[in-house]
């Protein structure tokens, strides 16, 4: 019977591209995906080097499947210049989740270099050129809107999240200073009406709490890449952030928020 489901496909695919994205029925059972860099990524900074990612460890909170694309080394910029945020465009379905965080590869200068990764610097409109390959480079908060403004022409709900701090005890006492690409992030949201999790600031509060020892043995390499200990309560802050705005991935939570560590913020 197989050649008559295939026979149909071709008027199933017209169809389905020709719906407007309000139109169509919402997954019954939703997909969160998760677009960053290695410090949500399966291996963190690299496999067997003691670290891990967030996102490997948010399934643990979720009644859905979670889809960790997160790759490390990348930036806002070149996770869009690779297509990676167009495969995830691809794949959503209304209803689904793509959880976005970036920012530990989006800083630097364009002024006489170009890694390929570094953003124009602004939050809004401004451009740049690289000056190692003429491409007209855009700011963070552009390529996030991008792909936000696509994933939610497909009926998926956008999540910004703000990216996790480097170790906040590093000079021995505590200190959180966010990047500008905190900010970003809830610019970002704010410009197409997405979710935000200020999840910078909930890492931040956890590792205040658990102190200096805990929070250095959460950082075996350097001090931006967590073990998997430390990559634990990195998405258990996550979890916080999102059942504390009791966004639309709330519902898909396992936990209650009171279980989960941490106060609202
Ligand atoms: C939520 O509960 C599950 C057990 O059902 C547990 O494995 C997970 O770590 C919990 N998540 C948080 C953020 O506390």
């Amino acid at each position: 019977m197989k050649f008559s489901v295939l026979a149909l496909l071709p008027a199933l695919i017209a169809s389905a591209a020709g719906r407007p994205a309000e139109n169509l029925e919402k997954r019954a059972t939703p997909k969160v995906y998760l677009a960053g860099d290695s410090t949500m990524a399966k291996g963190g900074g690299g496999s067997g080097t003691g670290t891990e990612g967030w996102g490997v460890y948010l399934p643990y909170s979720m009644n859905i499947q979670v889809v960790n694309d997160a790759i490390g080394g990348r930036s806002a910029r070149s996770f869009t210049n690779e297509g990676r945020f167009q495969t995830i465009i691809d794949a959503v379905q209304p209803g689904d989740f793509v959880v976005i965080e970036f920012g530990h590869n989006d800083g630097g200068s364009l002024s006489t270099t170009d890694n390929g990764r570094t953003d124009c610097f602004g939050d809004g409109t401004q451009t740049c050129t690289s000056p190692t390959t003429g491409e007209t480079v855009y700011t963070f908060v552009f390529y996030e809107v991008q792909a936000g403004k696509a994933i939610q022409a497909k009926g998926g709900n956008v999540i910004f999240s703000s990216q996790t701090p480097d170790n906040p005890w590093e000079g021995g006492s505590f200190t959180y200073t966010p990047s500008r690409f905190v900010g970003y992030a809830q610019t970002a949201a704010k410009a197409i009406g997405a979710a935000y999790v200020d999840h910078g600031q909930y890492v931040a509060n956890e590792f205040q709490a658990l102190g200096l020892s805990t929070v250095t043995s959460f950082y075996p390499n350097d001090h931006t890449h967590t073990s998997p200990d430390g990559a634990n309560v990195v998405a258990a802050a996550f979890v916080k952030g999102v059942l504390c705005a009791n966004d639309a991935l709330a519902p898909f939570v396992k936990n209650s928020t009171s279980s989960v560590p941490g106060s609202c913020i």
